[in-house]
């Protein structure tokens, strides 16, 4: 099988990794990709946002299956153009992929199905915001309906800020704040039907203890030794299969990755929101953690018969994955600092270098953007991997290279004697009378 992997991040050096780890794939190609990805693929420049672009790509270079890694070209329509010319898809339709296009989409076809989320309203203007708060509560939740690359979600307890930000957006969704630890379930989707991946947990904040700005993602580790056994049975039966019936009713049946974000409350697992395509870095402990192949699951998920494939599985141990971003991240990012080290970790087995915001120069690998790259490690349990995952942290350099020391340190949300509350403080919120506000510091966007 000839696979065609679309995007440039993490995300897609990890899936390139797995495709070219699978027997049944004979060639891997990606576009436009990055250094990383070009040592298990062939590179073509290609703009992953021009449809017609892509599927004349996959023609010509007759491959079997064509896997989107980011949101924006699904958004776009961009898997819609490809099966136009014939080619399986991983990935939603332009329709389907409104799941994450649109907030107020996804809580409308959550509430259609019966999906257990928070408690919300659209609003639009001022004044439906304000009556919309008042009701739902402090802590406020506020979110852009349209895609915001991960600036759309305000996490408050000032009413004030509430405001402002909903005043910054055409059309909001406020809705109920949700207390539990964080967890991201990815279900791979044949339009019908859905296998479920191991949990993952992503820290979101920038720096060690879970504060400062909100990122794409720092470090993440799977699988989740803390979370209920079931977990991923639990939300296949709630959430993914009358996610997927409600689509087919509509007549927009979802393939490809339905991005479960869950928090996993008191009342059991709550979904905070739904993505369309693999999450980064949270993919990425995951993938490494895959025993049985990537290709196989994904082409049967695009060619609508997930029964074709036995289910995924996955080797014991655990995996975590430390993200290095470049100076001034994520405010703003530095491009052309020289990357030195990574080629130590090549000789490696159980560790791996994940390239994201990387470019070959004269001068040698340089990052190219905030998020640079990450170290991938598999280890007996997340200690062991999260020692290694440090020890190659420790060989690469950069100038002015951040990442956190307390990745996978300690669970995400898990306290001693209350496992559904956060070990994180936030710098941001003060304690309320209700007792203390613990996870607004995991993201806030
Ligand atoms: P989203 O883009 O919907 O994932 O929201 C970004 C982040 O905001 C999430 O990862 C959560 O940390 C936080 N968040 C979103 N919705 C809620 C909610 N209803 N309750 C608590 N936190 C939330
Ligand atoms: N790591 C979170 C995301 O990909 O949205």
């Amino acid at each position: 099988m000839k696979t065609l992997v679309i995007g440039t991040g993490g995300r897609e050096h990890a899936l390139a990794v797995g495709l070219a780890a699978d027997p049944g794939v004979s060639e891997v190609h990606a576009a436009p990709g990055n250094p990383g990805i070009g040592q298990v693929a062939t590179l073509h420049e290609v703009d992953p946002m021009d449809g017609a672009a892509v599927a004349s790509l996959a023609v010509g270079l007759g491959v079997d299956l064509v896997v989107i890694g980011p949101e924006a070209p699904l958004v776009a329509g961009v898997a819609d153009a490809v099966r136009a010319v014939g080619i399986a898809v991983f990935g939603p339709s332009r329709a389907a992929a409104q799941l994450e296009g649109s907030k107020a989409f996804s809580k409308d076809v959550m509430a259609a199905a019966g999906v257990p989320t928070a408690r919300s309203r659209v609003c639009v203007g001022p004044d439906e915001a304000a009556a919309a708060l008042d009701e739902l509560g402090s802590p406020y939740v506020v979110k852009d309906d349209a895609l915001a690359a991960g600036k759309g979600v305000v996490v408050t307890t000032s009413r004030a800020e509430a405001l402002a930000h909903a005043a910054t957006c055409d059309r909001v969704v406020i809705e109920e704040f949700l207390e539990g630890p964080e967890v991201s379930l990815f279900a791979v989707c044949d339009g019908r039907t859905a296998r479920a991946l191991q949990p993952a947990q992503d820290f979101k904040r920038i720096f060690d203890g879970g504060l400062g700005a909100n990122t794409g993602g720092m470090g993440a580790y799977s699988p989740l030794p803390w979370a209920p056994p079931d977990l991923a049975d639990a939300v296949l039966t709630s959430v993914v299969q009358p996610t997927l019936d409600e689509m087919n009713r509509r007549g927009t049946p979802f393939v490809g990755t339905l991005y479960v974000g869950l928090a996993l409350t008191v009342h059991g697992p709550r979904v905070i929101e739904f993505n369309c395509r693999f999450g980064d870095p949270d993919i990425q402990p995951v993938l490494a953690l895959l025993s049985s192949p990537l290709g196989a699951l994904l082409k049967a998920a695009a060619d609508g018969d997930l029964g074709a494939v036995p289910a995924p599985t996955f080797t014991g141990g655990a995996a975590v994955t430390v993200v290095m971003a470049s100076a001034g991240y994520p405010q703003s990012s530095s491009n052309g600092d020289v990357i030195v080290g990574t080629e130590t970790l090549d000789k490696e087995v159980d560790v791996d270098v994940i390239h994201a915001g990387t470019v070959r120069t004269s001068a040698g690998l340089v990052t190219a953007g905030g998020r640079v790259l990450a170290v991938r490690a598999i280890g007996s349990d997340v200690a062991d991997a999260r020692a290694k995952a440090y020890e190659g942290i420790a060989t690469i350099s950069y100038p002015g290279a951040q990442w956190r020391r307390d990745i996978a340190a300690e669970p995400l949300g898990v306290v001693e004697g209350a496992s559904l509350v956060s070990a994180e403080s936030s710098d941001e919120v003060a304690p309320s009378a209700a007792g203390p506000i613990t996870r607004l510091d995991q993201e806030r966007r």
